[in-house]
């Protein structure tokens, strides 16, 4: 594919090579958007408290969860793996592999709370962070956690992580140490669409697609598992610690009766000098890590200049510091919030170009900066009215033709909507017509989409607001978030009524509200991999900086052919 941009009048084809030259001198136009100046007020002091109060609960939740999926698999298992099976920890591979401590974790609460136990991280780590400066992708198999061995849910999160790599166009890292699929489970990881084989049919493409995929072998490579480095672009194994079999040596003995040590049958001097499977021979894992950090600098991406990082880095804060982001997550519906409150504390300066302001106000739209990337920032507070559809389907084309990200902060309102006067059904009627046409505009538009779901995310206007159903690139959650299709005190009325007794009613709707309580939390959601993890408020602008970094890294590849993503075929 070859660009072409007319200067002085004439045609002048760019090839990949200049186009990386011309990306890098540009210049971003000069803004003075207008500042945001909000303080708390004292009349919203009381609504602040009680938010913080509920804050620090939901912090507490979250660092207790934090700790418990560090354990891993626990002691004994963390023994096993770094004592007898002398391999690193996942956390330490990940320091030895990358620059620095910047690393964007990927739900690290998936697999918490599943009808089949708690299984910490869903037994891989995935995230992303720098090689040599380049973002990547990162796919860690935790050998602790059952031999590595993948459950559904891991399943879910691998095809997860290759679908950010896929739509972020990121290398692709996997750290292999698995036993293959959790064998009571096979049913539900094996044959269909979206579970064991995707991943590899995914590994494909992507590499089709010119993001390359580097295995490195740390472990079992057991049946599925062998074929993650196998359909790698390239794949490092490490002497005795590494192996690559589809049935291992009790199998060989079962079948055949013949004794076979493991290094024999499937170990890295046999596939790098033999089989050919692999690529590189590491004498050990930190070798392994050294290597793999020279494949990254193969790749055929260019960094952008030192000056554009330093200016960057030469941002404005906001005004106010990250931490009152505390106060201002919702605890519930009974007080709004005034969603300019949120966006003045994520935006460079806290400077927003507010679009529309006076028309459809249930809906703030604008343009800001977030760490110098111009983002178009949608936020909402409740109910969405028609006008505020349109509005946001308005604003939503306008950054999508002007190729700038967006940024949805997401409060959707709690209740169904009510039919209670023919007047009321002309009204909503309306609205589903607005509806569906800003959900027309998020689902079509073509540019990258961030979505934080900063307190409710339910009904339809949660899909209006970019949810998960509607391919953001990135969606987070705030710790107090709530998603369900209906909130908490909201179901009594969709629920069949008795018609006779208001007590039989009560009976059907409290275990109702109680089950709704426990299934509409972040950590529920999180644990199923519904978003790609809870983040804390004050970290959000942090988060939103690599996200936006991370997505612009693109431009930087000097190669651009081939960037269709065959992936996205239904
Ligand atoms: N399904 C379910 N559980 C498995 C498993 C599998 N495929 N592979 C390992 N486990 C479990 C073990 O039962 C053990 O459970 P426990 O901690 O409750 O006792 C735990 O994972 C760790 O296994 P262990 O064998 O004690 O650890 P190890 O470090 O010595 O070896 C493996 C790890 C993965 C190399 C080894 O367990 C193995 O070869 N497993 C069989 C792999 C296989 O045949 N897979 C086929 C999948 S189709």
């Amino acid at each position: 594919m070859h660009r072409y941009i007319a200067r002085h009048g004439e045609q002048l084809r760019l090839s990949s090579r200049s186009m990386g030259s011309v990306v890098r001198r540009r210049r971003a136009l000069p803004s003075a958007f207008p500042v945001l100046d909000l303080p708390i007020q004292p009349i919203f002091r009381h609504v602040f408290e009680a938010n913080l109060r509920n804050s620090s609960a939901c912090q507490s939740k979250y660092m207790e969860l934090m700790e418990k999926v560090r354990k891993g698999g626990g002691e004994k298992a963390i023994a096993r793996h770094t004592q007898r099976n002398r391999k690193l920890l996942v956390k330490d591979r990940l320091r030895l592999l990358l620059d620095n401590e910047d690393f964007l974790e990927l739900s690290p609460f998936a697999g918490l709370g599943l009808p089949y136990g708690d299984i910490p991280s869903a037994g891989c780590l995935t995230g992303i962070g720098r090689i040599n400066g380049l973002w990547c992708v990162f796919i860690a198999n935790d050998a602790t956690v059952k031999g590595g061995t993948a459950y559904p849910i891991t399943v879910k999160k691998q095809l997860r992580a290759q679908e950010v790599a896929t739509q972020n166009h990121l290398p692709c890292i996997y750290l292999v140490d698995s036993g293959g699929a959790f064998l009571p489970l096979q049913s539900e990881i094996f044959p269909d669409k979206n579970q064991g084989g995707r991943m590899f049919y995914n590994e494909a493409i992507m590499s089709a697609m010119k993001i390359p995929q580097v295995s490195v072998v740390c472990g079992s490579c057991t049946a599925g598992g062998a074929y993650v480095p196998t359909m790698a672009e390239e794949a490092v194994m490490v002497h005795r610690i590494g192996t690559i079999f589809l049935g291992g040596p009790p199998l060989v003995k079962a079948a055949t009766g013949e004794e076979v040590t493991p290094e024999n049958l499937g170990g890295a001097r046999l596939h790098s000098e033999v089989s050919g499977c692999v690529d590189h021979f590491a004498l050990e894992e930190k070798e392994a890590y050294e290597c793999t950090r020279n494949i990254i600098s193969t790749l055929n991406f260019q960094l952008p200049e030192e000056e554009e990082e330093e200016e960057r880095n030469r941002v404005e804060e906001p005004l106010y510091g990250p931490e009152e982001l505390l106060g201002l997550a919702p605890r519930n519906y009974n007080h709004s919030l005034n969603p300019r409150m949120v966006v003045c504390r994520l935006t460079d300066g806290s400077r927003f170009q507010e679009f529309k302001a006076r028309y459809g106000t249930t809906l703030l739209t604008g343009f800001a900066k977030i760490h110098g990337h111009l983002v178009g920032m949608v936020a909402n507070d409740g109910e969405l009215s028609h006008e505020a559809l349109l509005k946001g389907s308005h604003f939503v084309q306008l950054c999508d033709r002007r190729d700038i990200p967006l940024v949805f902060l997401q409060n959707t309102a709690p209740g169904p909507m009510e039919t209670l006067s023919p007047n009321q059904a002309e009204v909503n009627s309306n609205r589903l017509k607005a509806q569906a046409s800003m959900m027309s505009a998020v689902a079509c538009a073509s540019v990258p989409k961030i979505t934080v779901v900063i307190g409710g995310c339910h009904g339809v206007d949660s899909y209006t607001m970019c949810g998960r159903a509607f391919d953001p690139n990135f969606l987070f959650l705030w710790p107090n978030a709530r998603v369900s299709i209906v909130a908490l005190g909201h179901g009594g009325s969709t629920l069949p009524s008795s018609g006779e007794d208001s007590e039989d009613d009560k009976e059907v709707e409290e275990p109702w509200n109680e089950r709704l309580a426990e299934e509409s939390t972040a950590f529920f959601a999180s644990g199923r991999l519904w978003d790609d993890g809870i983040i804390q408020p004050q970290d959000t602008r942090k988060v939103l900086r690599d996200c936006l970094d991370i997505i612009g890294q693109r431009q930087y590849r000097l190669s651009t052919e081939n960037l269709r993503s065959p992936l996205l075929r239904i």
